[in-house]
C-alpha cells in the first residue's frame, strides 16, 4: 500500500512500481481508495466533489470505510486469492490518519471500524512518502474537499502516518518524498523484492 500526505507523490510511484513489478512477470492489480470499484467511484465523489451536501466527520468515516469493504471484496480479496500482487493507492492508514487524527475522531475507533470493513486483511508493505505539509500543498494542482483544510489539519495527518510507521515497523517502510522520482522507485522496488523472498 502506497501511504502519505496529499502530493506526496503517491500515485508517481504507484505507476513506476507497477512498470518494475511487470517486467519481473508479477501479475498486478492496482487500486485505490477511495474509488477503487464502480460503487466506490460514487461514494468519492459524495466525499470529495461535491459540496451540496453536508458530509460531517462521522459520516466521512463510515463512508470512507464503506468504499473500503467494497474494495477488499470486490478487488483486494479475490487478486490476493489468485495470487496476485496487488498495489493500493491508500488504504485504512489514510482513514486513521485524516479521520482518526486530523478530524480527532480517535485512532482506535477509526483502526477497529476500517479493520472490520476489511475483514481484518492487513497489508504486507506500507510504502509511507513522507512530505512536508506545505510542499505537499504546492504541489497539488486539483484540490478536493480535504486538500483545502488548513496546513496544520494536513501537519497532523502527516504526524499521524509517521507514527503509525513507528508503531507497525514490520511491515512499513518510510521514504522521504522529496528525493528524486527514481530514487524513491528504487527503494521501494527492493523493499518489495525483500518481502517477497
Ligand atoms: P487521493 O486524492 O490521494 O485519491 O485521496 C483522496 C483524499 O481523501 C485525500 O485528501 C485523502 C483523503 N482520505 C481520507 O481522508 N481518508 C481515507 O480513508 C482515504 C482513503 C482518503
Amino acid at each position: 500500500m502506497f501511504e502519505g500526505g496529499d502530493g506526496a507523490g503517491k500515485s508517481t510511484q504507484v505507476k513506476k512500481l507497477t512498470n518494475n513489478l511487470e517486467k519481473l512477470n508479477e501479475t498486478i492489480v492496482l487500486t485505490r481508495e477511495p474509488g477503487g470499484t464502480e460503487l466506490g467511484l460514487k461514494i468519492r465523489e459524495i466525499l470529495l466533489d461535491q459540496d451540496e451536501f453536508e458530509v460531517t466527520p462521522r459520516m466521512e468515516a463510515l463512508l470512507f470505510a464503506a468504499d473500503r469493504s467494497i474494495n477488499m471484496s470486490q478487488v483486494i480479496k479475490p487478486a490476493l486469492e489468485k495470487g496476485n500482487v496487488v498495489i493500493a493507492d491508500r488504504h485504512i492508514d489514510s482513514s486513521i490518519a485524516y479521520q482518526g487524527v486530523g478530524r480527532e475522531l480517535g485512532a482506535q475507533t477509526i483502526e477497529d471500524i476500517s479493520r472490520w470493513a476489511v475483514q481484518d486483511i492487513v497489508p504486507d508493505l506500507t510504502v509511507l512518502l513522507d512530505v512536508n505539509a506545505a510542499t505537499g500543498q504546492s504541489r497539488l494542482q486539483k484540490k478536493d474537499r480535504l486538500d483545502r483544510e488548513s496546513e496544520l489539519f494536513h501537519e497532523k495527518v502527516n504526524q499521524a502516518f509517521r507514527d503509525l510507521a513507528t508503531k507497525n515497523p514490520e511491515r512499513y517502510i518510510v521514504i522521504d518524498a522529496s528525493k528524486p522520482i527514481d530514487e524513491i522507485a528504487e527503494l521501494v522496488l527492493n523493499t518489495f523484492k525483500a518481502k517477497r523472498k
